[in-house]
């Protein structure tokens, strides 16, 4: 290929590129399916390799990371990055409310001759924000190009770290748009999500190694790297909040329309981000972020409200290293300091042995807690936590409260190193620690009452026979009564039945019916959501998916050596081996077979090979409710199909699935031409498919 021709293709495939990150990440409304989106970034980075003298530091294959620096060099602040004062009730914020609200009557000569008039302003129009819990940086661009990112260190000396934002996928390394301003200088957090924390910290803990307290520790720690291939490879995240300088853009004089601006150039904010008047609209802000703070993808420690009016703002000015346009609304602290009582071990669905502490009650975060996860043995020996202990304990949103450090300095005397028990608590077998694992496990398998309770929960959960009804605190019950003790034993009706239900604690004729009902109903299950109901170590539900789709029928499975089932996409020797392992002992056999007597059934899916995959190629959209199977069902077998199953629609789109109520996926099928069929239709063309 001549070279211009590549300069060319190269040109169109990075901004084409651009604009899918744009809508993947800006707007969130990606319009290509994943892998047509990596054919383009693959086909590019060939062409880059192959006429490297093309390569660009902006082009969208740039976020690797590439060498690692030295050491890190200091950046001025041009505009200081200050921080927010705080407010932490109603009341305060209504005081600060009104002091902005004097100060601007009196500096725009509206005061009354009587003094400060609360109303010589109407209502203050305010942007409110979520305050994200991350690390503030500030970018640079010239031309449009990313040029420098640092952090805030003391807000006027920073840090450059721009090889690792470079890294971040929502950090633009060149501005969307045909006229890109000569100079733009936007701020704004870095944030590691939930979800990729809890991931890191898991992989982290799985090897051995040191995890992260929390994830804004994580994000600073990630960006604190000499080698940009550390950051390249967490999630991080980043939302702008602000611009502070521009040349050559003209800017709403509004903080809430910048920002809507700023989105056009390639910057992701907040989708939280909301304008409105007065103290009031600010509550009522702040009571609903703070009801959804733990559903939410990132952490966020408050929100914060800003005085919108950029005029205002300018009027309103500093008072030292602060704004008095704006101040912090935090949330309740999330950390707190507390009293380790006793540290005891809870036995997990494999076995595992994990460290609780019993704390003294404290109140974090909104709720008062008494206990925490230790998660590790290790873990106690790192931080070497003794009874009799004050410790730092944290609680973030919806996760289980953790112990983050001792405060040494607060140990009472003779307070004794905690020991791992040589025999599980609960059941009295041998604990077994295998060397250069952190975890310790009680080997006593489905003998042990309490691997039997969390196996059954597991059974019995949404995502694997969902039995509808059958709560933990019923099959804690039916195992303390030695009611039931295996999954099979669920459906054996000689041992669970009305008669043995009824002298459970709050059951009741009807309770006690429809758990049978719902039990019996669960007996028609898929494959994948019994091999995942099974659980075996390491096979979560993509690994169950993938292990039915390849070998079909589940006595392929049980026959499978270890050389098989690497085979299997995603299976590596671990999984493997712990695949072998389960089918390898009796007693998983025995329960096997029972279960399938007493009647739990699946069909068989054709085996990778022998199967027609009719949908091959095509990708579908379902949107709507469906009445005849869940939106789980149905993905399932558009997958046994061959299709791929999106979640928005484009051009490419071959079919959607409208259920009841079908939203804007359904217009945007139209608006495109896409063919769309009702659920009748749907279930019509599976019937005919045998499923
Ligand atoms: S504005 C002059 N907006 O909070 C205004 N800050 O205590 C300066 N933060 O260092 C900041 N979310 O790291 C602003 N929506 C938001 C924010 C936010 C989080 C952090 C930021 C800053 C700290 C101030």
């Amino acid at each position: 290929m001549p070279k211009a021709e590549a300069a060319r293709e190269i040109e169109a495939l990075r901004s084409s590129i651009r604009y899918h990150n744009y809508r993947y990440y800006v707007l969130d409304d990606p319009e290509l399916p994943d892998g047509e989106y990596d054919r383009l970034l693959n086909r590019l980075r060939d062409l880059e390799t192959r006429f490297p003298d093309l390569l660009t530091t902006d082009s969208p294959t740039q976020r690797v990371g590439g060498e690692a620096i030295a050491g890190f060099s200091t950046v001025q602040h041009e505009v200081p990055m200050l921080s927010l004062d705080n407010v932490f009730s109603a009341g305060e914020f209504a005081d600060f409310d009104r002091r902005a609200r004097e100060r601007l009557g009196d500096l725009l000569g509206r005061a009354q001759a009587t003094g400060h008039d609360l109303f010589s302003l109407p209502q203050m129009t305010y942007c409110c924000e979520p305050k994200l819990d991350g690390l503030a940086i500030s970018l640079l661009y010239e031309n449009g190009l990313l040029r420098r990112a640092a952090t805030r260190g003391d807000g006027v000396t920073g840090e450059d770290i721009t090889h690792n934002v470079r890294t971040i996928a929502t950090v633009p390394l060149r501005l969307l748009g045909d006229n890109p301003p000569a100079l733009l200088e936007v701020r704004g957090e870095v944030v590691m999500p939930k979800a990729g924390f809890l991931k890191l910290n898991a992989g982290a803990a799985a090897r051995g190694e040191k995890t992260f307290a929390n994830p804004r520790n994580a994000a600073a720690g990630s960006l604190r790297q000499l080698d940009p291939k550390i950051a390249a490879q967490r999630p991080l995240e980043f939302y702008a909040y602000s611009v502070v300088q521009a040349e050559g853009l003209s800017l709403p004089a509004s903080q809430f329309e910048t920002l809507q601006k700023i989105t056009g150039l390639g910057f992701c904010i907040s989708r939280e981000i909301r304008r409105g008047d007065g103290p009031e609209f600010v509550q009522s802000f702040y009571d609903d972020v703070q009801s959804r703070r733990d559903s939410l993808p990132y952490e966020i420690d408050g929100v914060v409200i800003k005085v919108d009016s950029v005029r205002w703002q300018q009027e309103l000015g500093f008072v030292s290293r602060a704004p008095r346009w704006a101040t912090a609304y935090k949330f309740p602290a999330q950390e707190a300091i507390t009293t380790v009582q006793a540290i005891e071990f809870q036995v997990g669905r494999t076995g595992a042995l994990t460290p609780v502490a019993r704390l003294a009650p404290v109140f974090v975060g909104g709720v008062t807690v008494s206990n925490a996860t230790l998660h590790n043995f290790d873990e106690i020996e790192r931080m070497d936590v003794r009874v009799g202990d004050s410790v730092v304990i944290y609680r973030a949103g919806d996760v289980i409260p953790k112990v983050v450090r001792v405060l040494p300095e607060l140990r009472p005397a003779h307070a004794a190193a905690v020991v791992l028990p040589q025999q599980c608590p609960v059941c009295g077998s041998d604990v077994e620690r295998p060397e250069n694992e952190a975890i310790a496990r009680c080997s006593g398998g489905l003998f042990c009452p309490a691997q039997q309770k969390e196996a059954l929960k597991h059974f019995v959960s949404r995502r694997a026979l969902d039995v509808d009804g059958l709560g933990d605190k019923w099959i804690e019950q039916l195992v303390d009564l030695a009611l039931i003790k295996t999954s099979a034993d669920l459906y054996d009706r000689a041992r669970l039945n009305k008669e043995t239900l009824l002298p459970l604690e709050r059951m009741a004729e009807k309770s006690a019916d429809n758990l049978i009902v719902a039990i019996d109903a669960s007996k028609a299950t898929t494959l994948p959501r019994f091999l995942f109901a099974l659980g075996i170590r390491d096979v979560g539900e993509a690994t169950a998916l993938a292990l039915a789709r390849h070998f079909g029928r589940l006595d392929a499975i049980i026959a499978a050596d270890e050389a098989a089932l690497m085979q299997v996409p995603d299976v590596g020797p671990v999984v493997a081996e712990s695949i072998a392992t389960f089918f390898r002992q009796a007693h998983n056999l025995e329960v096997i077979t029972r279960l399938r007597e007493l009647g739990v059934s699946w069909p068989d899916l054709a085996a990778e090979g022998e199967r027609a995959q009719p949908f091959a190629g095509q990708t579908w959209v379902l949107t709507g409710s469906l009445t005849s199977m869940s939106r789980d069902q149905a993905r399932e077998k558009l997958l046994q199909l061959g299709a791929k199953v999106s979640g928005s629609v484009s051009k490419k789109t071959h079919c959607v699935v409208a259920g009841e109520a079908a939203g804007s996926k359904l217009a945007d099928a139209e608006k495109l031409g896409v063919r769309v069929i009702d659920e009748a239709a749907f279930q019509q063309l599976l019937s005919g498919h045998g499923l």
